[in-house]
Order: structure tokens, then sequence, then C-alpha cells
């Protein structure tokens, strides 16, 4: 028996760096992804094959140590399966580029190992399980915003999610003339993971000095980076509601202030932008409603709201003062499947 399945990256519209802190984030699923073929095999070694990184094996009951190999992803959604797979990986997804190529690949091989070894996961256990390997495995210890969009993104719909109940509501964006893109600044992301335990790691101490765990709510005095980091938190969490808002009513020009708002937060408070997507991001504000960086920050994309006869004179000016990206369109798409 073999299975097939999909399962989408994702870009987030607003709300980032609070989702592991069980805040309200606005993602939705790309079109674009990872499709993962997965059957039973003879012998005592999984098989990996990836069109973009070649094959590799490892036998079952010695799983090699995760140690930054494309394939630790593989080795951590394969733990525990009871004989070898050999699986094949095609993505059209932008590598490392903040669009969640490594949650869409984790779900994409959860969707297919729950189906192939009848495990009968849902879409949020699945979501659940991706985000498990992603902590437990690999060591970033991230929130669960890019699996829950990759597993249960719906056509034409953005999703409100609240990281805390894990449920959502669905967004329509109205879009008017406008269109929204991902432009991928091409700008590495060495220093993401280290930056992005340490930001969670200083929520904890905000945590404790304040005595709460509530932070949208607690109040007090801080110590500087810690003072700026809560006001970050504080202050997009209101812009994801004021966000979902003017982006169900057509409201372009506040849904383009709060993204401005929010790349400065992200930039300035919570400094996780860096140079190459402070200086993508305000060429590309020049020509859009708004701009803002999506996802963990540290390179990666830059998200912008730009009207339709805009678009080619915002991409002439970012060739011209910033250098080379890749433009993906945001439209909202279904969640992983099977195929
Ligand atoms: C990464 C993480 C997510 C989220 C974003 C920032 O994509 O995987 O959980 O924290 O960064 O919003």
């Amino acid at each position: 028996m073999s299975v097939k399945a999909f399962a989408p990256g994702r870009v987030n519209a607003m709300g980032d760096h609070i989702d592991y802190l069980g805040g309200w984030v606005l993602p939705l699923a790309l079109p674009l992804g990872t499709q993962v073929g997965m059957r039973w095999i003879e012998g005592d070694h999984h098989r990996v094959y990836s069109d973009t990184h070649g094959e590799v094996s490892w036998p079952i009951q010695q799983p090699p140590a995760p140690d930054h190999h494309w394939f630790d992803y593989c080795v951590g959604a394969l733990a525990d399966l009871p004989r070898p797979v050999a699986v094949e990986i095609h993505s059209d997804l932008p590598q490392g580029s903040g669009l969640s190529s490594s949650a869409s690949l984790l779900v994409a091989l959860i969707t297919a190992r729950s189906a192939l070894n009848d495990e009968d996961l849902s879409p949020l256990q699945i979501a659940q399980h991706a985000r498990q390997v992603e902590v437990e495995h690999i060591g970033l210890n991230c929130g669960i915003m890019d699996q829950y969009a990759s597993a249960l993104g719906q056509h034409g719909h953005a999703m409100m999610l609240d990281c805390q109940a894990l449920t959502h509501q669905d967004i329509k964006f109205e879009l008017g003339d406008a269109e929204l893109w991902a432009i991928d600044s091409k700008a590495p992301r060495k220093l993401a993971g280290g930056v992005y335990n340490q930001r969670v790691e200083e929520c904890a101490q905000i945590a404790s000095q304040l005595g709460s765990q509530d932070f949208f709510t607690m109040r007090g005095d801080l110590p500087a980076p810690l003072d700026r980091r809560l006001r970050h938190i504080q202050s997009e969490q209101k812009r994801v509601q004021l966000t979902a808002n003017a982006a169900s009513a057509g409201d372009l020009v506040m849904w383009g202030e709060l993204m401005n708002e929010s790349h400065q937060s992200l930039s300035q408070d919570y400094e996780v932008a860096g140079e190459a997507l402070d200086r993508l991001q305000s060429v590309l504000a020049e020509h859009a409603y708004g701009a803002r960086m999506t996802g963990g920050g540290f390179g990666g994309c830059v998200i912008a709201l730009i009207a339709k006869d805009r678009v080619d004179q915002a991409r002439e000016a970012v060739r011209r003062q910033y250098g080379e990206t890749q433009w993906i369109g945001c439209t909202p798409s279904d969640g992983a499947r099977l195929l």
C-alpha cells in the first residue's frame, strides 16, 4: 500500500511572535507546499528521496540524532513507525524563506504516515504532532501557528486562530482593488533559531518578573529590553483583531497602516526583522497600502498589500532599490490532504 499527501506553506497576515504566548494570529495557507509519497518497504532502513536535497537512508532502530540536516524533520516525523518506509518528497515552496517550508514538510509527512499506519489522526492532532517534532526533535520552541495553518487552512479564507484554545474563525479578506503578495528577501536566516529561542526565553523572564502568565493583560515595570518586548506583544495582539476587522470590511488604508505599525514593532521592539527586511519593507511601503515582515524574521518574506495597478511599479522599485527577490501571490488555499 502507498499513500500521497500534500501540505501547504503559510503566510501570517498579522500577529507575529505571539502564538507561543497563547495569542490570536491571522495566518492563511498558500497554494504552494510539499507533496509526500510514502509506502512500506522490506528491510530495516527508512529511505527518503527529496527532489531538492537528494537521497538518504537510516536504520529504523538507530535513527541519526538531529544535527542541522535537511532530513532531521523526516527522522522526527517517521519515529516509532513499526516498519521501514520509502518516502518521496517534492516541494514547490521556496525553502527557508519564512513561508513555513518545515511545517509544510512535517504536516505532509505526518498526514501520510497517519494514513499508511492507520493512526487516524484529526487535522488538529496532525498539527500538534508536527509541532511536537519541531520542539522536541529539532529544538525550536515554536508556537502552533504554522502547523495549524498548514493542516487546517481553507480555500478563500484566512483564519483568526486562538493559539490558547486551538480553535479558529474563518476570515474573508475583502481585497477590493488590491493584492496581497509575499516577497522573499532572499536574505540568509542563519541567526533565526538562536534568536527565536532567546525571545521565548525573554518572555519567560517577563512572566516571572511580573508574576503573571497572561501576557496580554499583565502590567508593571520591566528593565530594557523586556519592556520593549512586552510592548510588542501587547500592541501586536490588538492589531490582530483590528486587522481582521479592517480586512474583512475592505478598509485597505487602515489594514495597510496596521501592517506598517506591526513591522516597526517587530523591528524596533521585538528586534526580529534585521537590516534586509527593514530595507525591503521600506521600499515596499512607499508603493503599497502597507507592508510587514511575516513569520519568525531575520530574513524570509515581507508581505505587502498593493493596489493592482501599482504592482509593476513596486516590483521595479524593489529591483532597483533593494535587489533580487521572489514574489509569491498570497491566495488563501486549502490545508493538508491525501491525494
Ligand atoms: C515561526 C514559528 C511560529 C511563529 C512565527 C512568528 O514561524 O514557527 O510558531 O512563532 O515564527 O510569529
